[in-house]
């Protein structure tokens, strides 16, 4: 067993994806692939997303975001075009684990190219591709607890519907009268656009992507992550009639990311020229990060 880094405790990013999915397995997936999956899932891996969600849930508060938004919102730490940021995601190497045989780009063109297969619109096919380009993150030196994970609002009551809720009781919101009930700082359904979410991959994208996307890609980018909600309904009250339409692609979203493993992984030389013409069509050359 290797070193264990405290404050990165998984060994690959990954690993959170795989405990996602234990979490909620893919419905059509056969009972024989599960338990296969399950001894795949050893105990040292389960040890490791602990110690991610035990810092994730103890620093995530209110402040914490303030703080990051104030530091990456600027976007004056690098200009890439999509290409350069995908080709710079893909140096993020984990420590050498021997289970991941996929790198960045790989789960990228996956998730799309299931997208594609299912003749959804060409800007669903490129949310796909582009939806977890935020993780460049961790190249800026940002701890896995503050890129990747469940992602949950701040600023009110954590919900016990979030994975390892008692990891909320060290979060200082917790304690905290302005945020410690239901509503906090927020009014009953007063929408997700005036709620704070934790901070990390998905809000990152969001707001370098806010202005080139439709409106449902740009929801399924900033809410990816937020399993307490497109899977467990758990924040309703804080949610707008509108936000509950904008869901419906969310969770349409979901499982291209979850569970589009393709058995033979795409040919990203071959691809490219495709990726290429439809990043051009909504995006311009230079993004800021
Ligand atoms: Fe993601
Ligand atoms: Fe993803």
């Amino acid at each position: 067993m290797g070193k264990i880094d405290k404050n990165n405790p998984l060994k690959s990013l990954e690993h959170w994806e795989d405990d996602i999915l234990q979490r909620y397995p893919d419905p059509d997936t056969q009972e024989k692939e599960k338990e296969a999956f399950r001894d795949y899932q050893n105990s040292e891996r389960i040890d490791t997303v602990r110690a991610f969600y035990k810092l994730n849930h103890q620093y995530q508060n209110y402040d914490f975001v303030i703080k990051k938004e104030q530091e990456f919102l600027r976007f004056d730490k690098k200009e890439m075009s999509l290409w350069e940021a995908v080709d710079f995601l893909n140096t993020l190497i984990d420590d050498s684990d021997p289970d991941i045989d996929l790198d960045q780009l790989q789960h990228l063109l996956q998730t799309s190219e299931a997208i594609r297969a299912d003749g959804h619109p060409d800007w669903f096919v490129l949310t796909g591709f582009l939806h977890d380009v935020g993780k460049v993150l961790c190249l800026f030196g940002e701890p896995q607890w503050a890129v990747v994970g469940d992602t949950f609002p701040v600023g009110c009551q954590f919900s016990d519907k979030i994975v390892y809720p008692e990891f909320f009781e060290t979060n200082t919101d917790s304690s905290d009268d302005r945020y410690n009930h239901k509503y906090g700082i927020y009014e009953k359904n007063c929408g997700l656009n005036n709620v704070k979410m934790s901070w990390g991959h998905d809000e990152y994208l969001y707001q370098i992507m806010k202005d080139y996307l439709p409106e449902p890609a740009l929801y399924m980018i900033r809410y990816h992550s937020f399993y307490a909600q497109h899977r467990e309904n758990a924040y309703d009250h804080l949610m707008s009639e509108h936000d509950h339409k904008m869901f419906e692609w969310v969770k349409k979203f979901n499982p291209y990311d979850l569970y589009s493993k393709a058995p033979v992984p795409p040919d990203a030389k071959t691809l490219k020229p495709y990726y290429q013409d439809l990043v051009a069509k909504y995006l311009p050359e230079k993004l800021k990060f």
